[in-house]
């Protein structure tokens, strides 16, 4: 049974983002699509019955006015949210090891984008989100953000700021769940989007295929209560943190 429901998503115009949208329109959600900048962007391209459903929100996570301006659109156009993807993360070309000379500057980037950027959509959406019925954030993360996984030696800002927006998810997941709600963390795999700065064709998945199956799992954890949010790959199996 589907009820018709109410979802954000953030980074929607390419990449995964684009996908969840079409995949939620195709399962009958309103979508409100946070765009940053037209260029490169797919969301125009979407059928015109699609388009009945979607709400295009200008949306920057990095800047607390922008992201205060589309909580204030979607109240005034909907009211409620029944679901928020944080799924915007960017990653860097500088990739230092500990003895070369880190850009602090990209660091505080990636930082302020991947961590910080989820937690400002949050905090500031959570009263639209209390409204809804589901209660559900779903947190896009990467393996890159697992603690137990990392094997890297250079691979610094982009680990560590989904480390910390796993915690995040965490913090947020332990209120949401006193509340009846619930953080979903997902780990896409590699996929052939723009998140290195051209598509890249040689990943395993398309962002089609991720977002089919992050929607599945999503639907299928709906009601999940546990003491700490599911943090899942596509394939529905738990990483460790
Ligand atoms: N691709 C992979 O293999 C992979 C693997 C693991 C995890 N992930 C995660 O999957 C998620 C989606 O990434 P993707 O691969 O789809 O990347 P992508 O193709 O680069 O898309 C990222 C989207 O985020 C937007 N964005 C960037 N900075 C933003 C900001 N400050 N405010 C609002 N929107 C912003 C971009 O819009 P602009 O045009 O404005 O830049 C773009 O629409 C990320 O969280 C990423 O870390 C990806």
């Amino acid at each position: 049974m589907r009820i018709a429901r109410t979802a954000l998503v953030t980074g929607a115009g390419r990449g995964l983002g684009f996908a969840l949208v079409k995949e939620l329109l195709a399962s009958d959600y309103t979508v409100f699509a946070g765009r940053r900048s037209e260029q490169g962007d797919f969301l125009d391209s979407l059928p015109q019955e699609d388009k009945e459903r979607l709400h295009i929100v200008p949306l920057d996570i990095a800047n607390d006015e922008s992201v205060r301006a589309a909580t204030v659109t979607i109240s005034g156009e909907k009211g409620h949210l029944d679901l928020v993807f944080n799924n915007v993360g960017v990653s860097t070309k500088h990739k230092p090891t500990i003895n070369q000379s880190f850009d602090m500057e990209e660091l505080i980037r990636l930082f302020n984008i991947n961590a910080l950027g989820a937690l400002r959509v949050t905090s500031m959406i959570m009263p639209l989100l209390l409204c809804g019925s589901l209660r559900t954030v779903v947190t896009i993360s990467s393996e890159a953000g697992s603690l137990a996984r990392m094997k890297s030696k250079n691979w610094y800002g982009y680990s560590m700021s989904k480390a910390a927006l796993n915690m995040q998810s965490i913090l947020v997941h332990n209120d949401l769940r006193e509340q009846g709600g619930r953080v979903l963390i997902f780990h896409p795999g590699w996929m052939q989007t723009y998140i290195n700065g051209e598509l890249d064709t040689k990943a395993s998945y398309t962002p089609e295929f991720s977002a089919k199956k992050i929607i599945e799992l999503m639907h299928a954890h709906i009601d999940y209560n546990g003491d700490q949010p599911a943090f899942l790959d596509i394939h529905g199996q738990q990483l460790p943190w």
